[in-house]
């Protein structure tokens, strides 16, 4: 069986043959900007951007086509060519047979090894590769040659890897043409390629980065370089079979050789060596970007050395421990290493964005409005300095009607106007900042945060996009202005208010939120018309309360009685609830508003008593769950019960018996739940309708839908796609673990349990999931892990484990402690401990279940803080947490009986 072993507490694994499964590829990075992946042949690609690629950019299918890799031959008198990364025709040609080589990876938080055996010659090659986390643009490789005969190994080794060197749009798009832009060098110890521009149709520009490919090894001389990839390769060639090696033919060209408009090669030859039997050689190999030639150079020559490479190996994995400050440790190791990964995950996702590993072949960098937020959700967790920051920029994208920017830019808090004519607005984008905010405010007691004022985005969309309001001039720029052209700023409560208030009326023709471009689930985007989510209608519902919780919480806490909101709102709260259930209604009153504020707005404002606006809240919250129950509570022929969650294009509800089968869909379940929506009652019976309709194990749990058997052109493109992949009835993991989440939130801890173990058992088994550690975005109908590393459910994973299963969550800045572990998930020595930072004080976290006793059965008897007992106290006051050492880690014991 193929299963990976840990050789430590941080994430370290070993796997024997990985290059036996098809679809691996693990990441190397740093935060200045290095995005690679490897594949275990070291195929994968390299870049710091969408128009700069060092190699070729891959997508999943070009993992088994590509012979672009990062190849490192050695030419063995009496043997011949044997490449250490396995990428030779001759090795290629026994990967099905006994003779295959034997190899070996060992990986950790972003360094990668493999291992390569032959027993032939008995030669091994060990191929280490990184990227330093410090400020360089470079990704670093070490090949050690060892002989492991019993008699001399006389080699000569090539580096060998193509410089693609340019955006990733040209490997179809001009591809011939911008290799003429290719200005190609060698110096001494590499090869340089300098590209006259950035090519461009829609006007080119000058390029300004340079990719140079260099070697060394000691006392090993370098006797050539090969610089194009033609003259590699040679006629009849190839990169596995190239005739620069396995003939004498191609002489390498020396230093200070110059070629133009070629492909090019990172060809280094090396003198013939000779190790004795025991020895090795160590070859250092580095991939830099750089802005000139001669930092470039200075900046490679850094890392060429044993010492060089190894001291930025060791920095780098210190570096990214200390970045992971979040350790679990539960009676399962297996679970406590691959959540290690889990939450590692959020921090890959802010550097790759979600484009540039192999199956996240779109996009071109950065994140979409959803993703920002909800990655914020581990960032406050894992690392809050800067949070408060980027929560304040990320509000700048809101725009007056209630809607956002969907063009998020790169610097923070950047938001482009679209001149596109695209106009889309997905329906729960406006959920989602109040979600991240109330974290914050929870882990940090900053609820003056919400009186902080910010701008409001404009570009030419108006109406929630139903409209293009003409007279908007984009030189004016991407800030709303008052009528008299000055910047309009409102607190971040109003922002808030305006998301969820404006959701509130724009309601389709059964009174929940149109659905508009799509939800969450990108995938339902065909309904735009009369198309209606309950499920996030739902989750807006329970926005409404919370914020009105968030409300009364600022009163009590400043003795603020009234906040400032622009005059234009007060349409929007003072609707008689007499008319809520009225459609028409609702959407003339969204109508005015929006009129109100189609290019500009007053600038006035208005005082609103904070008790009036909490209750309007609470009201409007109330009606929604009280609709949402009295109108979409489902019952099938078979006596299960769920919550319908959407509506399609002609307007008929989505879910229920269908003549193909039943129709249920996960989304609508989680969000009922979170919010309130579904009574304890009816959350037993969603679990049984789940259990029954779409809970799988052999795919690793809960499935997003059941199969509709019909191309549902009136919802949505998912239902194009094959059913048990990816948005169409795959185990979404997202979804999956925000349903393990809501379960969690509302007690029902033995089924949200259920639902991470199942994800954790399938995607720990390399066997079924052929995914490294960590959790993909889904699993497919095969059991396969599938865009593995950058998915938003690490950050809900992360978020469940740690205040949910562990109950370690913040109360306004108080420290809370209401652990929810099954006694399963306590160690022999039946405790549980987890180490985290908070408010930036590092604590471990010990719970002991000497008693043994199950979730439900147990409470908190005592907690000890560094040895001293708390009695009677079940948190830790901000005050006391205040004044802790900030160097050292408090221990916080807490006894259940
Ligand atoms: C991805 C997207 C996310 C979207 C989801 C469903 O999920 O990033 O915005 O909501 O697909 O369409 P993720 O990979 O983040 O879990």
């Amino acid at each position: 069986m193929k299963k990976y072993r840990f050789l430590d507490e941080y994430g370290t694994f070993y796997l024997d043959n990985p290059e036996s499964t098809n679809i691996l590829y693990f990441p190397l990075a740093n935060e200045s900007g290095v995005m690679s992946c490897v594949t275990p042949y070291l195929g994968g690609d390299s870049k710091i951007g969408q128009d700069y690629f060092w190699l070729e950019p891959v997508s999943i299918e070009n993992l088994h086509n590509n012979r672009s890799t990062r190849n490192f031959w050695v030419n063995i008198e009496g043997y011949g060519p044997w490449s250490a990364t396995g990428v030779s025709a001759r090795q290629q040609l026994k990967v099905f047979s006994k003779d295959k080589e034997e190899t070996v990876l060992e990986a950790g938080i972003l360094w990668h090894r493999m291992t390569r055996y032959n027993k032939d010659v008995k030669i091994k090659a060990t191929v280490t590769s990184f990227v330093p986390c410090s400020k360089d643009t470079v990704e670093l490789m070490e090949v050690v040659i060892s002989n492991l005969g019993s008699g001399d190994l006389k080699f000569t080794a090539t580096a060998a890897v193509p410089i693609y060197g340019r955006s990733a749009d040209n490997i179809r798009d001009h591809r011939h043409v911008t290799s003429l832009l290719h200005r190609i060098k060698t110096v001494d110890n590499g090869v340089i390629v300098n590209p006259t521009l950035k090519f461009d149709e829609r006007g080119h520009r000058k390029n300004e980065v340079l990719y140079g490919f260099f070697g060394s090894a000691d006392g090993v001389n370098i006797t050539g370089f090969y610089p194009t990839v033609a003259e590699f390769i040679g006629d009849g060639g190839n990169f596995e079979h190239p005739e620069a090696i396995l003939t004498d033919h191609v002489k390498p060209v020396p230093s200070g050789y110059a070629v133009n408009g070629y492909e090019a090669m990172g060809g280094i030859r090396f003198e013939e060596i000779c190790l004795k039997p025991g020895e090795e050689k160590a070859f250092y190999l580095v991939l830099g970007y750089g802005n000139d030639e001669k930092e470039l150079i200075y900046t490679a020559e850094k890392y060429l050395s044993k010492a060089g490479f190894h001291k930025a190996l060791g920095e780098s994995k210190e570096y990214w421990k200390s970045r992971v400050n979040i350790k679990f440790e539960t009676g399962n190791k297996e679970f406590d290493n691959w959540m290690y990964w889990v939450t590692f995950q959020p921090i890959l996702r802010r550097i790759y964005g979600c484009s540039f590993l192999p199956h996240h072949d779109y996009g071109k960098g950065g994140r979409g409005w959803r993703d920002l937020w909800q990655d914020c959700l581990a960032l406050l967790i894992m690392n809050p300095a800067g949070v408060r920051e980027m929560i304040l920029n990320n509000f700048g994208g809101v725009r007056i009607d209630g809607t956002n920017a969907t063009i998020i830019g790169t610097k923070p808090g950047e938001f482009i106007a679209d001149r596109n004519n695209i106009t889309r607005v997905w329906m729960d984008h406006g959920v989602w900042p109040l979600i991240t905010t109330k974290l914050y405010i929870e882990q940090t007691g900053d609820i003056e945060i919400l009186l902080e004022e910010k701008e409001y985005f404009k570009d030419a969309q108006i109406y929630r996009s139903d409209k293009k309001d003409l007279d908007w001039d984009p030189e004016q720029g991407s800030l709303l202005r008052t009528k008299d052209g000055e910047v309009y700023k409102g607190s971040i409560l109003e922002h808030i208010l305006l998301q969820n208030l404006t959701a509130f009326y724009d309601v389709g023709e059964h009174n929940h939120i149109r659905l508009r471009g799509a939800d969450w689930n990108d995938a339902l985007d065909m309904a735009k018309e009369r198309g209606e989510s309950v499920a996030f209608t739902a989750l807006y519902a329970g926005n409404l309360s919370d914020l009105a919780d968030l409300i009364d919480y600022l009163t009590e806490k400043t003795d603020i009685k009234a906040v400032n909101i622009a005059k234009e709102i007060e349409m929007l709260l003072n609707f008689d609830p007499e008319h809520y259930d009225d459609v028409n209604k609702k959407k003339e009153v969204l109508n005015a508003y929006n009129q109100q504020c189609q290019s500009y707005i007053s600038g006035e404002k208005k005082a609103v008593d904070c008790r009036e606006l909490s209750d309007a809240l609470r009201r409007m919250s109330e009606w929604i769950k009280t609709h949402i129950r009295k109108k979409e509570w489902i019952t099938n022929s078979d006596g299960y019960s769920w919550f319908n969650g959407y509506y399609d294009n002609n307007g008929r509800q989505v879910e229920g018996d269908a003549p193909s089968g039943v129709r249920l869909m996960l989304t609508g379940q989680v969000f009922t739940v979170m919010s309130g929506t579904a009574t304890d009652e009816q959350i037993h019976k969603i679990i049984e309708a789940v259990d029954k309709y779409l809970y799988d194990e052999k795919v690793g749990g809960y499935r997003l839908n059941t199969d509709f058997k019909e191309l549902k052109t009136d919802l949505g493109r998912m239902f194009g796609f094959a059913y048990g992949h990816k948005e169409n009835g795959a185990v979404f993991s997202h979804m999956a673990v925000m349903y393990a989440y809501a379960l969690y939130k509302r007690n029902f801890v033995r089924a949200g349990f259920k639902a991470i173990e199942s994800l954790f058992r399938h995607l720990s088994n390399f066997e079924k999931s052929k995914a490294y550690p960590g959790i993909t975005e889904y699993i497919n109908d095969k059991g396969e892990g599938m865009y593995h590393y950058l998915t938003g459910s690490a950050s809900w994973l992360l978020l469940t484990v740690l205040t949910q299963m562990y109950g370690i969550k913040g109360s306004y800045g108080n420290l809370m402690l209401g652990p929810k572990l099954l006694k399963e998930q306590f160690d022999d020595e039946k405790k549980a401990s987890v180490s985290f930072t908070f408010s930036n004080k590092k604590f471990k976290v010990t719970y002991y279940n000497k008693n043994n006793k199950e979730y439900g059965d147990y409470k908190i008897s005592e907690i000890a803080l560094d040895g001293k007992n708390l009695s009677g106290l079940i948190q830790i006051d901000k005050d006391l947490i205040e004044r802790l050492d900030s160097e050292k880690v408090h221990h916080i014991e807490v006894w259940l009986i």
